[in-house]
């Protein structure tokens, strides 16, 4: 094909890419591209500065390309062949030299932005502790100064750096909340580290970054940014119901009495019959047992969480019902079991009452007065 010809099949060709292009979303909650912190700023900064090297390089070889192109093609009046200039030293050290500058340009603040992102943690007593789990297709985060367990969602204050150590349960994960700044694996049985910082708050989207099997893509996460007081509000909300031993010394508890509501009472019984408890953790406060393993979500502090399945749905209770009903249809591949047969009478009736029960847990129930005891004091919840 000809050249021009050949431009001629391009132009139309960019004109629909560039349409294309224009329907994708720059800042969506999971957007590298508008960071909210120090680490994603300084990421963006060098990727930035690398793109327009990048730019700078393709102009200058296309330039020179199309220049040799036209300035140089043969004419009808050409005898011979043109001159040869292979070997030359001028052009040897040209093409050797520009080369070498680029690449220490873009050493030069790659080293400085890894020594300041990526070093080892130097601890810092306004930091956010958190053991990250990943597990196939959850995360397990653990707060160990709060006494804190839960999954898929993080919460920190703003301007407060969170200090993830990273662990994996079986297979390779990565996390990555794109806003905050780059992923980092998860490998079994090796330590490794991440400091994220957001000086916004909002909700964030984070994704594992590494392909798990089965249900990766729809292994999520949420990372919301409080501001202090809200905070240190989750957190209090948290340490309600959490398991009392888990709970730091003198932590002061609301403990809350059973909910006298029959459809919950009946939603416990439920989870307790159909083997939830086989696998799922819920610390029962007043009974002081923990049930199931760290192997699967805690449901305790449920009805605190913003989404169900690993970040795949919002926790509303049409999309809870959902998720009982049928797991495989709405995150395929994952390890949860379809409880109720598609025929059992009693099915409807069953999901809405654990529905009622999963979502009252962390929730106070209205109508029960709540005692004050402190942990680690003589309230016998030792
Ligand atoms: Cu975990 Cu992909």
């Amino acid at each position: 094909m000809s050249l021009v010809r050949w431009s001629r099949s391009l132009i139309p060709a960019l004109g629909i890419l560039a349409l294309l292009l224009s329907g994708c979303v720059t800042d969506g909650p999971r957007s590298a591209l508008h960071p909210v912190g120090e680490v994603g700023i300084k990421q963006l900064g060098l990727l930035t500065f690398t793109l327009w090297l990048s730019v700078g390089v393709g102009l200058a070889v296309f330039g020179t390309l199309f220049y040799a192109l036209f300035r140089f093609r043969s004419r009808k009046s050409d005898t011979g062949i043109p001159r040869q200039v292979q070997g030359s030293l001028l052009i040897e050290a040209i093409w050797t030299g520009i080369p070498v500058l680029i690449i220490i340009a873009i050493a030069i603040p790659t080293v400085r932005v890894i020594w300041e992102t990526e070093a080892r943690v130097v601890p810092h007593e306004s930091d956010v502790n958190i053991n990250v789990m990943g597990h196939q297709w959850w995360w397990e985060f653990e707060y160990p100064e709060l006494g804190i367990i839960t999954a898929n969602e993080l919460h920190i204050p703003e301007g407060r750096r969170m200090v993830l150590s990273l662990d994996s349960a079986d297979v390779l994960h990565s996390f990555w909340a794109p806003k905050l700044g780059g992923k980092r694996d998860l490998i079994p049985g090796q330590d490794n580290e991440l400091w994220l910082i957001s000086d916004e708050t909002g909700e964030f989207w984070g994704h594992c970054a590494e392909l798990c099997l089965g249900a990766h893509a729809y292994m999520r996460f949420r990372v919301i940014v409080d501001t202090e007081e809200d905070y240190q509000e989750w957190v209090e909300s948290f340490q309600q119901v959490q398991a009392p031993e888990m709970l730091p010394e003198g932590t002061a508890v609301q403990v809350q009495q059973q909910s006298t509501d029959p459809e919950i009472a009946l939603g416990k019984q439920l989870v307790a019959q159909k083997g939830c408890l086989g696998c799922h953790t819920i610390d029962d406060y007043l009974e002081g047992t923990t049930t199931g393993t760290r192997n699967y979500p805690s449901l305790t502090n449920f009805g605190l969480r913003n989404t169900v399945g690993a970040a795949v749905l919002e926790n509303t209770p049409e999309n809870l019902a959902r998720w009982l009903r049928d797991p495989q249809d709405v995150k395929p591949g994952n390890y949860m079991p379809t409880v109720w047969a598609e025929d059992d009478p009693n099915r409807e009736e069953e999901i809405s009452a654990v529905v009622a029960y999963l979502l009252s847990l962390g929730t106070p129930a209205d109508d029960s007065p709540q005692a004050v005891a402190l942990h680690g004091g003589t309230n016998g919840y030792q």
